[in-house]
């Protein structure tokens, strides 16, 4: 598990092993858009604001996963994420 935290409300959601990060966000009623939930597509990309990121998907350039992650199915590296649209 591990926690994202949601920067423009500042909301703390925990991601159990078990959810992805978007289900975990959408959960707690943050709206992400997102389309193929496999990495794949790049809808539902938000911008990594800290925290190291796990990188699960296969759209993201090497200088794009300082900035961005993917929900649908990456994680977290290092504890806690911070997120933004
Ligand atoms: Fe397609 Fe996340 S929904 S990459």
């Amino acid at each position: 598990a591990f926690t994202a935290v949601w920067e423009p409300t500042g909301a703390r959601v925990e991601v159990p092993a078990d959810r992805s990060l978007l289900t975990a966000l959408r959960e707690r009623g943050v709206d992400v858009d997102a389309s193929c939930e496999s990495g794949t597509c790049g809808t539902c990309r938000l911008r990594l604001v800290a925290g190291e990121a796990e990188h699960r998907d296969l759209v993201l350039t090497g200088d794009e996963r300082e900035r961005y992650v993917m929900p649908c199915v990456s994680r977290c590296l290092s504890g806690e994420l911070v997120l933004a649209p």
